[in-house]
């Protein structure tokens, strides 16, 4: 039977997983590579780096399989970020990422200066400080020597496929993360390119997700001792790849992915821009579209509370404390990187509100759980607001395992939480992904269908529905409240 591989190239690690035919794991491994933070608000990682984890998590990955059955490679990757290449495709300097904030001045600049209405005619979108397009006008602004030194530029996950194949590629979702490509027209834009001081040659060729960009270079397939047919698959942002591997495909269809970021993402076989871009529009991996909010700081606040502040691994047990849900009288605004959906304020910070004497450390870390549900529900009201219907969403990513949060969210939300057989969301997606472009399966839809498994549901509960509903009321008031504080707070 043909073997697939699957890269998740995330924010604290890659993650790669085999994948067989009929859809069975074989095996997942992990490597876990360096953040930099040099100023607050900034973001970096070296493309090296994910390079150096992808090559080793690939030798351990197949070590006990049979190679002469891999037949392709399909990579899901954290979005945005700006991987930039010299004349011999040499990284010029470290890719700045999804959540990094440096960019206000240049977004202020497109928001305001060329205008929304403009941007999102180009794009379906506006600009967010941790798109690629202000990136690419700071890079010209700050370091205008390694400006003039850009002939490539890519996403992250397109650095890896280009080592892979050698060639520059994207796929059409993770380029809708540019602000630099028509999603509509799936094209790149010509107004935004020139915005920029970019010219088309500088960018890299467009696919759709589940096509090949061609074979594993002839020395990597004898390195790593695999066919030298093995196709490498242009892949998807992470977020579209989850969607994939959690089977969020065709209409309507919505999945909640908590990671470093979190994001709610909802597929549609149609075109659509809310009128204030609230929510992203972009393309989706199953060659349609989607409509998606990511907040930046997700299953990390809860990694944040845990490993810096109160100092324990024991995720699980601490949340075995929490009893009363819906009745915490302490709120959290999870915003340690600033926030993009929906307020798109680089400058928000993390804020507790609310304790008393008599709180608990369970009800911080109750509140912790509960602002990152509350924070995605802001998300959904936008959804709702255009008239969208879901009553029921997947859920994937490290903090969909934990049994306690789920519920919460099906609360929260107030709709049924479907949980998958694996929460592997983005590495199943490109797993998948590959089997498409290697024609295991006809269509994305028709792999969804086949291989992905719902072992479970959690069902909202009126009672505690309307208890966090009366809560959620309270939350919405306490960042406009504050708001202005933090652009004298923030460093
Ligand atoms: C989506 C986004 C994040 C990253 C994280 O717009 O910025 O979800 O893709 O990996």
């Amino acid at each position: 039977m043909s073997l697939y591989i699957g890269i998740d190239l995330g924010t604290s690690a890659v993650k790669l997983l085999l994948m067989d035919g009929a859809g069975k794991i074989q095996n997942i491994v992990s490597r876990e590579y360096p953040l930099y933070f040099p100023h607050p608000g900034w973001s970096e990682q070296k493309p090296e780096d994910w390079w150096n984890g992808v090559e080793e998590g690939l030798d351990e990955l197949i070590a006990d399989c049979d190679k002469s059955q891999i037949a392709g490679i399909g990579i899901g990757g954290q979005m945005h970020g700006l991987v930039a290449l010299d004349e011999k495709d040499d990284v010029i300097r470290p890719a700045m990422l999804w959540n990094d904030g440096r960019t206000q001045k240049q977004t202020d600049y497109l928001n305001n200066v060329i205008g929304k209405k403009k941007l999102s005619e180009y794009t379906a979108n506006i600009a967010f400080a941790g798109f690629t397009a202000p990136k690419i006008l700071w890079m010209k602004e700050e370091e205008p020597d390694n400006f003039a030194k850009i002939r490539k530029i890519m996403l992250p996950k397109d650095y890896i496929a280009f080592k892979l194949s050698g060639v520059h590629c994207t796929d059409y979702s993770d380029a809708s993360g540019m602000l630099l490509l028509d999603v509509k027209n799936k094209k790149w834009s010509k107004e935004m390119l020139e915005i920029c001081g970019i010219t088309e040659d500088v960018m890299p060729k467009l696919f759709e997700s589940y096509e090949s960009v061609g074979d594993i270079l002839p020395e990597l397939a004898e390195r790593f001792g695999i066919p030298k047919n093995v196709k490498i698959v242009a892949g998807a942002g992470d977020n579209a790849a989850a969607a994939v591997g959690t089977g969020t495909v065709g209409d309507g269809m919505c999945n909640i992915s908590l990671g470093t970021s979190g994001t709610i993402f909802i597929s549609s076989k149609e075109f659509g821009v809310d009128e204030h871009n609230a929510l992203h529009s972009f393309d989706h991996a199953d060659g349609k579209y989607h409509l998606m909010g990511c907040m930046l700081s997700a299953a990390s606040c809860n990694k944040w509370w845990m490993d810096e502040i109160i100092g324990t691994k024991d995720y699980a047990g601490e949340q075995t404390k929490i009893e009363k849900l819906g009745e915490n009288h302490v709120f959290f605004l999870p915003y340690l990187m600033g926030e993009r959906s929906p307020h798109n304020n680089p400058n928000a910070r993390g804020t507790f509100i609310g304790m008393t004497m008599d709180t608990t450390r369970a009800d911080m870390t109750q509140a912790v759980l509960e602002g990152v549900a509350f924070a995605i529900r802001d998300s959904f009201e936008v959804a709702k607001s255009l008239g969208i219907k879901i009553d029921r969403t997947k859920i994937c990513g490290g903090g969909a395992k934990s049994p306690l949060w789920k519920k919460i969210f099906a609360n929260v939300l107030g709709i049924k939480v479907d949980v998958i057989e694996s929460e592997e969301g983005p590495g199943y997606g490109g797993a998948m992904l590959a089997a498409v472009a290697c024609g295991e399966f006809a269509t994305v839809e028709e792999a969804a269908a086949k291989l992905v498994k719902i072992v479970d549901t959690i069902e909202p509960d009126a009672e505690l529905v309307a208890k966090y509903n009366d809560r959620y009321a309270k939350f919405v008031k306490i960042y406009p409240t504050v708001k202005e504080l933090f652009d004298t707070v923030t460093i």
